[in-house]
């Protein structure tokens, strides 16, 4: 077990959830978000700090052992606010752990990183990125990050495309991506665990009867999802009206985000 886990956007979904691992990950929980975490459990240590203020990731680093990294902006939004949480943030967060001797991350990566395949198409994760829009490029800038700080400082990462983690798929294009919550857990679990890790690429879904993601290179990491969208398909067929075949809901493996405008700030 680890003795201190920092984990970043701990505020948001995927952040809330990760409060389960104390005792499980890690001995201890440092819990960081640029909003106020007000509501963790009273032995849990909390930091507000922004992704990019260097010196504050420095300070929030200090004295962790390993790193759940989910912080920052988590859709399609202004390339200047991607610049800092996402671009700025991450070479802080990176810098930070190199320089406190931090030997393994979980990295928060997307599917948005290979938005424009087909949904006909089977990807392993080899497969040259084609993001669909600024969110996915940062994704891509991550994942080229932590493949620079393995090879040249030995740092391992988790490199997770997380697809769509939610307590149940809401769509149709979900029927393929979703993660279950438990699923995310178990993997963050795996992560830590194992002895070796290096810094693979990990799809993050579930079990489900139509993915599009092939994580047989990482069978060795022992994680075996549980759960499949399967057991929602009779609900969303009754429910979520199909898009149009041509619709990018139902072409683009990124669906809804490859329509999404670049947008300005105001
Ligand atoms: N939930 C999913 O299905 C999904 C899918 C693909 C990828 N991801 C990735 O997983 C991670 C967690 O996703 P989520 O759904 O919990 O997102 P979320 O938006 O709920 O949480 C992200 C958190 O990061 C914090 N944050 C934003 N900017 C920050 C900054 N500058 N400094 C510090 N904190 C900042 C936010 O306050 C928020 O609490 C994200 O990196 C996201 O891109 C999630």
């Amino acid at each position: 077990m680890r003795k201190r886990l920092l984990i970043t956007g701990a505020a948001g979904a995927l952040g809330r959830l990760s409060w389960a691992l104390e005792g499980r990950v890690a001995a201890q929980l440092r819990l960081t978000d640029i909003t106020p975490i007000k509501d963790a459990p009273r032995q849990t240590e909390t930091v507000v700090c922004d992704l990019a203020y260097e010196a504050g990731v420095s300070a929030m680093v200090t004295g962790c052992d390993a790193i759940l990294h989910l912080g920052g902006v988590s859709t399609e939004q202004p390339f200047p606010d991607i610049l800092q949480a996402n671009l700025i943030g991450l070479h802080n967060l990176y810098e930070a752990a190199r320089i406190e001797g931090i030997s393994r991350i979980f990295l928060a990566s997307s599917n948005h990183v290979v938005g424009y395949y087909e949904q006909t198409e089977h990807l392993s994760g080899n497969a040259p990125h084609k993001p669909d829009g600024w969110y996915g490029i940062s994704k891509s800038y991550a994942e080229a990050v932590a493949v620079m700080y393995w090879h040249k400082f030995g740092i391992e990462t988790a490199i997770v495309r997380i697809g769509s983690c939610f307590p149940e798929p809401k769509d149709h294009r979900m029927l393929a991506s979703w993660l279950a919550p438990e699923d995310y857990l178990s993997l963050v679990d795996r992560v830590f665990a194992v002895p070796r890790l290096g810094c693979p690429v990990i799809w993050g879904v579930s079990d489900n009867d139509n993915r599009w993601w092939d994580n047989s290179a990482v069978e060795w990491l022992g994680w075996r999802p549980k759960r499949n969208s399967a057991e929602f398909a009779d609900k969303i067929a009754a429910t979520v009206p199909p898009p149009a075949p041509d619709h990018a809901m139902a072409r683009w493996q990124g669906g809804a985000f490859t329509l999404e405008p670049v947008k300005k700030h105001k």
